[in-house]
């Protein structure tokens, strides 16, 4: 049993490794400033798992918050940090903003674990620092390369700041390289919740399935792929927050061979953007409805992973399908529409 603190933890991704941590009988202490989530989603976390963690509503981009954090919380046995702004576009219009919050809350953190002799941090990193990779599929020693917006280039830095940080202290970290997150929980009591309308496709796709939005645009039909629209690596939301769990289990276990490691999370399957369009239509047994436009600027062609590292080393491997995931997708917005009539009534 570890005490990890999971920084954004009611987040998307946070609140499923939240849950994970629970099911492999940790203690998770949920960080969280609610700038874009929900205390509602704790309740998710009790009824799935019965256990209602501790929650503590801070800013960590405020440097005596993070004190304040490890005042309450001063003996983790790790940290995993998903807290960041995540949008590319907004990331170009608030730069600054962007570097400030996802930079400096991340140095705040180190510099806190370092001074008070503590270690294991697993940091949210993603496939964008990857940009259009030469050779698919895309393995760890792909080259980074420069930043398509300032949210990728956070990425980035931040893998470098953590490899730093590891290398000139006692520091153990994992920077975990996300393909693309999509699905939700089977319970359809925690999933994605997006503000406003939705810049991530399958979240686009479900709202629409719903009624919520009134059709999808599909950004591009030109790309140099199997049916014109470009290749994404969907990845079920479960199997990446049980990575997670594996992942700060090793550097607590201090299984880590490096004292900075890094690995790709995805499923080594492609899917284009009219294959996802298709796998919803038969899981929600309706035609969806989009059209389609031309590319959105920054998108690259083709994107998936070779799994073989983590594969191999953390011994994990993505278990939920496309369907699985479009399932769960559309069970989440279907409850989240319930909701909506019955608060309505
Ligand atoms: C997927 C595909 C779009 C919306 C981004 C970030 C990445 C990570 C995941 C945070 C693309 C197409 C999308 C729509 C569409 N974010 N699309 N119509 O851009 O691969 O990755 O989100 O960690 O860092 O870069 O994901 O879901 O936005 O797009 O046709 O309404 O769907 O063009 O081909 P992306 P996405």
């Amino acid at each position: 049993m570890a005490k990890i603190i999971v920084t954004g933890g009611l987040g998307f991704i946070g609140s499923h490794t939240v849950v994970e941590l629970l099911a492999a009988g940790h203690e998770p202490v949920i960080v969280d400033n609610l700038s874009n989530s929900s205390a509602a989603v704790l309740e998710g976390i009790e009824k799935i798992t019965g256990q209602k963690p501790l929650f503590l509503q801070l800013d960590l981009k405020q440097k005596n918050q993070v004190t304040r954090l490890f005042e309450q919380v001063p003996d983790p046995d790790g940290l995993i940090h998903f807290a960041a702004y995540k949008a590319v576009g907004e990331s170009t219009e608030k730069p600054l903003e962007y570097y400030e919050n996802n930079l400096g809350t991340l140095v705040y953190l180190l510099q806190a674990l370092r001074d008070r002799g503590l270690s294991n941090l697993i940091f949210s990193s993603s496939c964008t620092v990857y940009g259009q990779a030469e050779k698919l599929p895309i393995t760890e020693e792909s080259p980074v390369v420069p930043a398509e917006s300032p949210y990728g280039n956070t990425k980035q830095i931040g893998e470098e700041i953590i490899q730093d940080a590891c290398h000139a202290h006692a520091l153990q970290g994992i920077s975990l390289r996300y393909f693309n997150p999509i699905g939700a929980h089977p319970s359809a009591e925690i999933g994605e919740l997006p503000l406003g309308v939705p810049l991530n496709l399958v979240p686009f796709v479900t709202q629409t399935g719903i009624g919520l939005r009134e059709q999808l645009s599909v950004f591009g039909t030109d790309y140099p792929t199997r049916d014109g629209t470009a290749i994404r690596d969907y990845i079920h939301v479960v199997d990446l927050a049980k990575a997670h769990v594996i992942a700060v289990e090793r550097l607590v276990a201090g299984e880590n061979q490096q004292a900075y490691e890094y690995y790709n999370l995805g499923t080594g399957t492609g899917s284009t953007v009219l294959e996802v369009i298709q796998a919803f239509e038969k899981v929600a047994g309706k035609p969806l409805n989009y059209k389609t436009v031309a590319r959105r600027p920054g998108d690259v062609t083709a994107a998936y992973a070779d799994t073989t590292k983590a594969n191999q080393i953390l011994g994990w491997t993505a278990q939920k399908t496309m369907e699985d995931a479009l399932t769960d997708a559309w069970r989440w917005e279907q409850k989240l529409a319930r909701a909506r009539a019955a608060q309505a009534e």
